[in-house]
Protein backbone atom coordinates (compact mmCIF):
# COMPACT_ATOMS: atom_id res chain seq x y z
CA UNK A 1 0.00 0.00 0.00
CA UNK A 2 2.80 2.75 0.48
CA UNK A 3 5.82 1.12 -1.55
CA UNK A 4 7.50 4.40 -0.48
CA UNK A 5 8.45 2.90 2.89
CA UNK A 6 9.38 -0.66 2.06
CA UNK A 7 13.10 -1.60 2.83
CA UNK A 8 13.15 1.36 4.81
CA UNK A 9 15.03 1.98 8.23
CA UNK A 10 12.50 3.59 10.74
CA UNK A 11 13.79 4.90 14.45
CA UNK A 12 11.18 5.57 16.28
CA UNK A 13 11.20 7.07 19.55
CA UNK A 14 8.88 7.11 21.92
CA UNK A 15 9.17 9.73 25.11
CA UNK A 16 6.98 9.27 28.03
CA UNK A 17 3.37 10.49 27.74
CA UNK A 18 0.29 8.46 27.98
CA UNK A 19 0.08 8.77 23.92
CA UNK A 20 2.56 6.09 24.08
CA UNK A 21 0.05 3.58 23.70
CA UNK A 22 -1.00 4.79 20.21
CA UNK A 23 2.59 4.61 19.26
CA UNK A 24 1.90 0.66 19.30
CA UNK A 25 -0.39 1.29 16.19
CA UNK A 26 2.17 3.64 13.89
CA UNK A 27 4.96 0.94 14.98
CA UNK A 28 2.58 -2.18 13.51
CA UNK A 29 1.21 0.04 9.90
CA UNK A 30 4.94 1.09 9.68
CA UNK A 31 6.22 -2.67 10.00
CA UNK A 32 3.16 -3.90 7.91
CA UNK A 33 4.33 -1.61 4.96
CA UNK A 34 7.49 -3.53 5.17
CA UNK A 35 9.85 -0.79 6.76
CA UNK A 36 12.40 -1.89 9.77
CA UNK A 37 11.43 0.03 12.71
CA UNK A 38 13.76 0.17 15.79
CA UNK A 39 12.39 1.71 18.56
CA UNK A 40 13.95 3.54 21.39
CA UNK A 41 11.91 4.32 24.35
CA UNK A 42 12.95 6.79 27.01
CA UNK A 43 12.45 5.45 30.58
CA UNK A 44 9.22 7.38 31.28
CA UNK A 45 7.62 5.93 28.41
CA UNK A 46 8.46 2.45 29.17
CA UNK A 47 5.91 3.14 32.27
CA UNK A 48 3.50 3.94 29.93
CA UNK A 49 4.02 0.90 27.59
CA UNK A 50 6.20 -1.99 27.93
CA UNK A 51 8.96 -2.32 25.38
CA UNK A 52 8.07 -6.30 25.10
CA UNK A 53 4.68 -4.67 23.22
CA UNK A 54 7.10 -2.78 20.70
CA UNK A 55 9.28 -5.49 19.93
CA UNK A 56 6.64 -7.70 19.34
CA UNK A 57 5.12 -5.69 16.98
CA UNK A 58 8.67 -4.61 15.04
CA UNK A 59 9.68 -8.03 15.59
CA UNK A 60 13.18 -6.06 16.64
CA UNK A 61 14.94 -5.49 19.59
CA UNK A 62 13.74 -2.18 21.55
CA UNK A 63 16.79 -0.31 23.43
CA UNK A 64 15.56 1.94 26.63
CA UNK A 65 19.41 2.64 28.12
CA UNK A 66 22.61 3.66 27.13
CA UNK A 67 24.79 1.42 28.30
CA UNK A 68 22.81 -1.78 26.83
CA UNK A 69 24.44 -3.74 24.41
CA UNK A 70 22.62 -4.99 20.96
CA UNK A 71 22.67 -8.21 19.54
CA UNK A 72 24.08 -7.37 16.17
CA UNK A 73 25.15 -10.55 13.86
CA UNK A 74 26.41 -12.19 16.99
CA UNK A 75 28.27 -9.55 18.16
CA UNK A 76 27.35 -7.49 20.90
CA UNK A 77 27.57 -3.98 20.27
CA UNK A 78 26.35 -0.11 20.96
CA UNK A 79 23.88 -0.31 18.20
CA UNK A 80 21.38 2.27 18.04
CA UNK A 81 23.61 4.99 17.44
CA UNK A 82 24.83 3.25 14.11
CA UNK A 83 21.11 2.39 13.31
CA UNK A 84 20.09 6.13 13.98
CA UNK A 85 23.14 6.72 11.43
CA UNK A 86 21.70 4.58 8.96
CA UNK A 87 18.20 5.54 9.73
CA UNK A 88 15.92 6.76 6.60
CA UNK A 89 13.98 8.72 9.17
CA UNK A 90 13.08 9.33 12.63
CA UNK A 91 10.08 9.94 14.02
CA UNK A 92 9.89 10.88 17.88
CA UNK A 93 5.93 9.63 18.53
CA UNK A 94 4.53 11.34 21.10
CA UNK A 95 7.62 13.78 21.90
CA UNK A 96 6.52 15.44 25.26
CA UNK A 97 7.68 19.00 25.62
CA UNK A 98 10.74 18.15 27.76
CA UNK A 99 12.08 15.42 24.56
CA UNK A 100 11.20 18.55 22.27
CA UNK A 101 13.51 21.01 24.69
CA UNK A 102 16.01 18.37 25.40
CA UNK A 103 15.99 18.43 21.43
CA UNK A 104 16.27 22.22 20.90
CA UNK A 105 19.19 21.98 23.68
CA UNK A 106 21.06 19.81 21.88
CA UNK A 107 21.43 17.24 25.03
CA UNK A 108 22.27 14.05 25.23
CA UNK A 109 21.09 12.62 28.10
CA UNK A 110 19.65 9.48 27.88
CA UNK A 111 19.31 6.79 24.50
CA UNK A 112 16.62 8.69 23.30
CA UNK A 113 18.70 12.32 22.81
CA UNK A 114 22.05 10.45 22.54
CA UNK A 115 20.58 8.89 19.29
CA UNK A 116 18.15 11.75 18.14
CA UNK A 117 21.59 13.91 18.36
CA UNK A 118 24.11 12.02 16.39
CA UNK A 119 21.70 12.01 13.40
CA UNK A 120 21.52 13.90 10.24
CA UNK A 121 18.30 12.90 8.44
CA UNK A 122 14.82 13.55 7.78
CA UNK A 123 13.13 13.53 11.15
CA UNK A 124 9.16 14.11 12.13
CA UNK A 125 8.20 15.05 15.62
CA UNK A 126 4.54 14.11 16.95
CA UNK A 127 4.10 16.53 19.80
CA UNK A 128 1.42 15.48 22.69
CA UNK A 129 1.38 17.27 25.88
CA UNK A 130 -1.45 19.27 27.84
CA UNK A 131 -2.14 23.00 26.03
CA UNK A 132 -0.92 24.79 28.58
CA UNK A 133 2.70 22.69 28.00
CA UNK A 134 2.03 23.04 24.02
CA UNK A 135 1.32 27.06 23.91
CA UNK A 136 4.38 27.97 26.38
CA UNK A 137 6.50 30.46 25.20
CA UNK A 138 9.36 27.93 25.96
CA UNK A 139 7.89 25.05 23.85
CA UNK A 140 6.81 27.52 21.04
CA UNK A 141 10.22 28.68 20.70
CA UNK A 142 11.91 25.20 20.95
CA UNK A 143 9.69 23.81 18.28
CA UNK A 144 10.52 26.97 16.10
CA UNK A 145 14.22 25.90 16.89
CA UNK A 146 13.62 22.81 15.31
CA UNK A 147 11.73 23.75 12.85
CA UNK A 148 14.59 26.48 11.47
CA UNK A 149 17.04 23.20 11.66
CA UNK A 150 14.41 21.62 9.12
CA UNK A 151 12.16 19.21 11.61
CA UNK A 152 8.75 18.48 10.72
CA UNK A 153 5.91 18.06 12.64
CA UNK A 154 2.62 16.67 12.64
CA UNK A 155 -0.23 17.91 15.32
CA UNK A 156 -0.82 18.28 17.66
CA UNK A 157 -4.55 18.37 16.89
CA UNK A 158 -7.34 19.57 19.62
CA UNK A 159 -9.48 17.58 21.83
CA UNK A 160 -9.74 15.84 25.10
CA UNK A 161 -6.43 15.37 26.71
CA UNK A 162 -5.42 13.09 29.31
CA UNK A 163 -6.62 15.66 32.13
CA UNK A 164 -10.04 15.33 30.61
CA UNK A 165 -9.78 18.69 29.57
CA UNK A 166 -10.62 19.91 25.77
CA UNK A 167 -7.30 21.65 23.79
CA UNK A 168 -4.92 21.66 21.69
CA UNK A 169 -1.93 19.03 22.68
CA UNK A 170 -3.72 16.20 21.34
CA UNK A 171 -1.14 13.57 19.39
CA UNK A 172 -1.92 13.22 15.92
CA UNK A 173 -3.37 9.93 14.99
CA UNK A 174 -0.80 6.93 13.99
CA UNK A 175 -2.69 7.17 10.74
CA UNK A 176 -1.98 10.69 9.99
CA UNK A 177 1.78 10.34 11.61
CA UNK A 178 1.93 7.45 9.20
CA UNK A 179 1.03 9.20 6.12
CA UNK A 180 3.13 11.96 7.15
CA UNK A 181 5.98 9.78 7.49
CA UNK A 182 5.34 8.80 4.03
CA UNK A 183 5.06 12.18 2.70
CA UNK A 184 9.01 12.98 4.61
CA UNK A 185 10.46 9.93 3.32
CA UNK A 186 9.55 10.33 -0.48
CA UNK A 187 10.51 14.13 -0.64
CA UNK A 188 13.63 14.68 -2.88
CA UNK A 189 11.80 12.00 -5.07
CA UNK A 190 11.64 12.12 -8.82
CA UNK A 191 8.58 14.57 -8.53
CA UNK A 192 10.60 16.74 -6.26
CA UNK A 193 10.08 20.64 -7.04
CA UNK A 194 6.94 19.54 -8.80
CA UNK A 195 3.46 20.22 -8.22
CA UNK A 196 0.84 17.95 -9.07
CA UNK A 197 -2.97 18.72 -8.95
CA UNK A 198 -5.43 15.85 -8.98
CA UNK A 199 -9.57 16.29 -9.05
CA UNK A 200 -11.14 13.77 -7.29
CA UNK A 201 -14.55 12.55 -6.24
CA UNK A 202 -18.17 12.85 -7.57
CA UNK A 203 -19.51 16.53 -7.67
CA UNK A 204 -22.96 17.43 -6.28
CA UNK A 205 -25.17 19.75 -8.05
CA UNK A 206 -28.20 20.90 -6.22
CA UNK A 207 -31.38 20.96 -6.69
CA UNK A 208 -32.59 22.41 -3.67
CA UNK A 209 -30.82 22.94 -0.11
CA UNK A 210 -31.36 19.15 0.80
CA UNK A 211 -30.81 17.34 -2.43
CA UNK A 212 -28.66 17.64 -5.49
CA UNK A 213 -27.75 15.48 -8.51
CA UNK A 214 -24.74 13.27 -8.42
CA UNK A 215 -22.94 10.07 -9.21
CA UNK A 216 -21.62 6.73 -7.84
CA UNK A 217 -18.22 7.60 -7.63
CA UNK A 218 -16.33 7.66 -4.43
CA UNK A 219 -12.77 9.31 -5.11
CA UNK A 220 -10.84 6.21 -4.19
CA UNK A 221 -8.90 6.39 -7.40
CA UNK A 222 -7.65 10.02 -7.14
CA UNK A 223 -7.12 10.09 -3.78
CA UNK A 224 -4.78 7.03 -4.67
CA UNK A 225 -3.12 9.32 -6.89
CA UNK A 226 -2.09 11.77 -5.04
CA UNK A 227 -1.07 9.89 -2.17
CA UNK A 228 1.39 8.35 -5.03
CA UNK A 229 2.49 11.81 -5.92
CA UNK A 230 3.21 12.75 -2.84
CA UNK A 231 5.16 9.75 -2.11
CA UNK A 232 7.66 10.69 -5.58
CA UNK A 233 8.12 14.09 -4.02
CA UNK A 234 5.32 15.88 -5.58
CA UNK A 235 3.58 18.97 -4.24
CA UNK A 236 0.52 17.58 -4.20
CA UNK A 237 -2.95 19.34 -4.19
CA UNK A 238 -6.25 17.66 -4.12
CA UNK A 239 -9.41 19.09 -5.64
CA UNK A 240 -12.51 17.38 -4.29
CA UNK A 241 -15.80 17.16 -4.33
CA UNK A 242 -16.91 14.96 -1.14
CA UNK A 243 -15.42 11.69 -0.94
CA UNK A 244 -15.91 8.39 0.09
CA UNK A 245 -12.56 7.74 1.42
CA UNK A 246 -9.97 9.63 4.00
CA UNK A 247 -8.10 11.62 1.97
CA UNK A 248 -4.16 11.46 2.06
CA UNK A 249 -1.95 13.11 4.78
CA UNK A 250 0.74 15.35 3.89
CA UNK A 251 -0.73 17.25 0.82
CA UNK A 252 -3.17 20.16 -0.09
CA UNK A 253 -6.91 19.52 0.53
CA UNK A 254 -9.20 21.83 -1.84
CA UNK A 255 -13.02 20.78 -0.94
CA UNK A 256 -15.54 21.75 -3.48
CA UNK A 257 -18.97 20.35 -3.91
CA UNK A 258 -20.15 21.53 -7.34
CA UNK A 259 -18.56 21.46 -11.27
CA UNK A 260 -18.43 25.18 -10.81
CA UNK A 261 -16.37 25.06 -7.47
CA UNK A 262 -14.26 22.68 -8.90
CA UNK A 263 -13.35 24.46 -12.30
CA UNK A 264 -12.92 28.37 -10.13
CA UNK A 265 -10.36 25.88 -7.91
CA UNK A 266 -7.95 24.07 -10.62
CA UNK A 267 -8.64 27.52 -12.50
CA UNK A 268 -7.11 29.25 -9.65
CA UNK A 269 -3.92 26.24 -9.65
CA UNK A 270 -3.76 26.34 -12.83
CA UNK A 271 -0.20 28.55 -13.49
CA UNK A 272 1.66 27.17 -10.49
CA UNK A 273 0.81 23.23 -11.85
CA UNK A 274 3.09 20.76 -13.35
CA UNK A 275 0.69 18.18 -13.86
CA UNK A 276 -3.23 17.99 -14.06
CA UNK A 277 -4.93 14.62 -13.53
CA UNK A 278 -8.48 14.59 -13.90
CA UNK A 279 -9.98 11.85 -11.68
CA UNK A 280 -12.74 13.82 -10.59
CA UNK A 281 -16.56 12.51 -11.72
CA UNK A 282 -18.08 15.87 -13.02
CA UNK A 283 -21.48 16.35 -13.33
CA UNK A 284 -22.32 17.30 -17.05
CA UNK A 285 -25.27 18.96 -16.04
CA UNK A 286 -26.74 20.90 -13.15
CA UNK A 287 -30.21 21.49 -12.70
CA UNK A 288 -31.43 25.22 -14.31
CA UNK A 289 -32.74 26.63 -11.07
CA UNK A 290 -31.78 25.45 -7.29
CA UNK A 291 -34.25 26.00 -5.09
CA UNK A 292 -33.44 28.27 -1.98
CA UNK A 293 -36.31 26.16 0.05
CA UNK A 294 -36.74 22.17 0.40
CA UNK A 295 -39.29 21.60 -2.50
CA UNK A 296 -42.46 20.13 -1.15
CA UNK A 297 -44.15 16.91 -2.47
CA UNK A 298 -47.24 16.89 -4.06
CA UNK A 299 -49.46 14.83 -6.89
CA UNK A 300 -48.13 16.36 -10.08
CA UNK A 301 -45.07 15.26 -11.74
CA UNK A 302 -41.92 17.13 -10.97
CA UNK A 303 -39.37 18.45 -14.22
CA UNK A 304 -36.20 19.22 -13.46
CA UNK A 305 -35.14 21.34 -16.19
CA UNK A 306 -30.89 21.08 -16.28
CA UNK A 307 -28.11 22.66 -18.30
CA UNK A 308 -24.21 22.48 -18.87
CA UNK A 309 -21.19 22.51 -16.69
CA UNK A 310 -17.95 23.65 -17.51
CA UNK A 311 -15.80 20.77 -18.63
CA UNK A 312 -12.94 21.41 -16.89
CA UNK A 313 -10.15 19.49 -18.52
CA UNK A 314 -11.28 20.63 -21.95
CA UNK A 315 -11.04 24.03 -21.24
CA UNK A 316 -7.20 23.80 -19.23
CA UNK A 317 -6.28 21.87 -22.99
CA UNK A 318 -7.59 24.24 -25.31
CA UNK A 319 -6.10 26.62 -22.53
CA UNK A 320 -2.46 25.31 -23.50
CA UNK A 321 -2.26 25.91 -27.12
CA UNK A 322 -2.29 29.55 -25.99
CA UNK A 323 1.25 30.43 -24.55
CA UNK A 324 1.70 31.29 -21.14
CA UNK A 325 3.11 29.20 -18.04
CA UNK A 326 0.90 25.71 -17.97
CA UNK A 327 0.97 22.25 -16.65
CA UNK A 328 3.31 20.04 -18.71
CA UNK A 329 0.89 17.10 -18.70
CA UNK A 330 -2.86 16.80 -18.57
CA UNK A 331 -3.95 13.86 -17.73
CA UNK A 332 -7.91 12.45 -17.90
CA UNK A 333 -10.02 9.20 -17.09
CA UNK A 334 -12.70 8.20 -19.28
CA UNK A 335 -15.26 6.07 -17.07
CA UNK A 336 -17.10 4.51 -19.95
CA UNK A 337 -19.90 1.51 -19.92
CA UNK A 338 -19.65 1.29 -24.10
CA UNK A 339 -18.06 2.59 -26.93
CA UNK A 340 -14.79 1.98 -24.51
CA UNK A 341 -12.19 2.88 -27.43
CA UNK A 342 -13.47 5.32 -29.10
CA UNK A 343 -14.94 7.26 -26.43
CA UNK A 344 -11.31 7.04 -24.75
CA UNK A 345 -9.79 8.48 -28.22
CA UNK A 346 -12.24 10.96 -28.87
CA UNK A 347 -11.29 12.51 -25.13
CA UNK A 348 -7.55 12.56 -25.47
CA UNK A 349 -8.09 14.70 -29.29
CA UNK A 350 -11.24 16.78 -27.78
CA UNK A 351 -9.68 17.59 -24.57
CA UNK A 352 -5.93 17.86 -25.85
CA UNK A 353 -4.90 15.64 -23.52
CA UNK A 354 -1.71 13.96 -23.35
CA UNK A 355 -2.95 10.47 -21.74
CA UNK A 356 -6.68 9.49 -21.16
CA UNK A 357 -6.98 5.98 -18.62
CA UNK A 358 -10.02 4.28 -19.85
CA UNK A 359 -12.01 2.07 -17.54
CA UNK A 360 -14.77 -0.02 -17.99
CA UNK A 361 -17.11 1.02 -14.96
CA UNK A 362 -19.88 -1.45 -15.78
CA UNK A 363 -17.30 -4.21 -15.12
CA UNK A 364 -17.53 -5.57 -11.55
CA UNK A 365 -14.16 -5.40 -10.91
CA UNK A 366 -13.33 -2.09 -12.37
CA UNK A 367 -16.37 0.18 -11.43
CA UNK A 368 -16.65 3.25 -8.52
CA UNK A 369 -16.85 1.35 -5.37
CA UNK A 370 -14.34 -1.49 -5.54
CA UNK A 371 -10.34 -1.14 -4.64
CA UNK A 372 -9.87 -2.73 -7.90
CA UNK A 373 -9.17 -1.11 -11.96
CA UNK A 374 -8.48 -2.44 -15.31
CA UNK A 375 -7.33 0.24 -17.43
CA UNK A 376 -5.91 0.89 -20.49
CA UNK A 377 -3.56 4.01 -21.43
CA UNK A 378 -4.13 5.91 -24.55
CA UNK A 379 -1.24 8.34 -25.23
CA UNK A 380 -0.87 11.20 -27.56
CA UNK A 381 0.84 10.21 -30.19
CA UNK A 382 -1.03 6.69 -30.61
CA UNK A 383 0.48 4.59 -28.07
CA UNK A 384 -1.61 2.09 -26.22
CA UNK A 385 -1.49 0.01 -23.37
CA UNK A 386 -3.78 -2.60 -21.80
CA UNK A 387 -2.85 -3.59 -17.93
CA UNK A 388 -3.85 -5.94 -16.19
CA UNK A 389 -6.64 -5.89 -13.24
CA UNK A 390 -4.76 -3.81 -10.18
CA UNK A 391 -5.29 -2.45 -6.95
CA UNK A 392 -6.10 1.24 -7.28
CA UNK A 393 -3.30 2.07 -5.51
CA UNK A 394 -1.30 0.07 -8.28
CA UNK A 395 -2.87 1.46 -10.69
CA UNK A 396 -1.88 4.97 -9.16
CA UNK A 397 1.33 4.14 -8.78
CA UNK A 398 1.91 2.93 -12.05
CA UNK A 399 0.69 6.08 -13.60
CA UNK A 400 2.85 8.39 -11.33
CA UNK A 401 5.77 6.41 -12.69
CA UNK A 402 4.67 7.01 -16.35
CA UNK A 403 4.25 10.69 -15.23
CA UNK A 404 7.78 10.26 -13.90
CA UNK A 405 8.75 8.83 -17.46
CA UNK A 406 7.26 11.68 -19.68
CA UNK A 407 8.89 14.24 -17.85
CA UNK A 408 12.28 12.41 -18.32
CA UNK A 409 12.71 12.09 -14.36
CA UNK A 410 13.64 8.50 -14.33
CA UNK A 411 16.91 8.54 -13.93
CA UNK A 412 16.40 11.32 -10.56
CA UNK A 413 18.67 10.81 -7.75
CA UNK A 414 16.89 11.17 -4.70
CA UNK A 415 18.71 14.26 -2.72
CA UNK A 416 17.58 13.42 0.54
CA UNK A 417 17.60 9.69 2.21
CA UNK A 418 20.25 8.29 4.79
CA UNK A 419 20.43 4.60 3.53
CA UNK A 420 23.38 2.68 3.35
CA UNK A 421 24.20 -0.56 2.17
CA UNK A 422 26.54 -2.39 5.24
CA UNK A 423 23.97 -2.05 7.84
CA UNK A 424 23.55 -3.92 10.85
CA UNK A 425 20.05 -5.75 10.46
CA UNK A 426 19.02 -6.63 13.86
O1 LIG B 1 -16.29 14.43 -20.84
P1 LIG B 1 -16.15 13.28 -19.91
O2 LIG B 1 -16.86 13.49 -18.59
O3 LIG B 1 -16.55 11.99 -20.52
O4 LIG B 1 -14.55 13.19 -19.61
C1 LIG B 1 -13.98 12.62 -18.48
C2 LIG B 1 -12.72 13.33 -18.09
O5 LIG B 1 -12.91 14.75 -18.13
C3 LIG B 1 -12.35 13.04 -16.65
O6 LIG B 1 -10.95 13.13 -16.55
C4 LIG B 1 -13.05 14.16 -15.89
O7 LIG B 1 -12.42 14.43 -14.64
C5 LIG B 1 -12.94 15.33 -16.84
N1 LIG B 1 -14.07 16.27 -16.80
C6 LIG B 1 -13.86 17.56 -16.41
N2 LIG B 1 -14.92 18.45 -16.41
C7 LIG B 1 -16.15 18.06 -16.76
C8 LIG B 1 -16.38 16.74 -17.15
C9 LIG B 1 -15.32 15.86 -17.15
O8 LIG B 1 -12.74 17.92 -16.08
N3 LIG B 1 -17.15 18.92 -16.72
Amino acid sequence: MAPILSGKRIMLGISGGIAAYKSVTLASRLTQANAMVDVIMTHSAAKFVAPVTFQAITQRSVATDTFEFWHDAGRLRIGHVALAHAADLFVIAPATAHTIARLALGLSDDLLSITALSYKGPMLLAPAMETNMWTHPATMRNVEILQDWGVDFVGPAEGRLASGEVGEGRVAEPEEIFEEACKVIGRGGPLDGLRVVITAGGTREPIDPVRFVGNHSTGKMGAALARAARDLGAETVLVHAPLAVHPPGGITLVPVHTAQQMHTAVMEELSKTDVLIGAAAVADYRPTDSSDYKLKKSPQQQVISLERTPDILHEVGSQREKSGPGPKLVIGFAAETNDLEANAVAKLKGKNLDLVVLNDVSAPDSGFAVDTNRVTLFERGGNREAWPLMSKDEVAQAIMQRVVVRLGRLDWKRSMGNSQDNLPTD
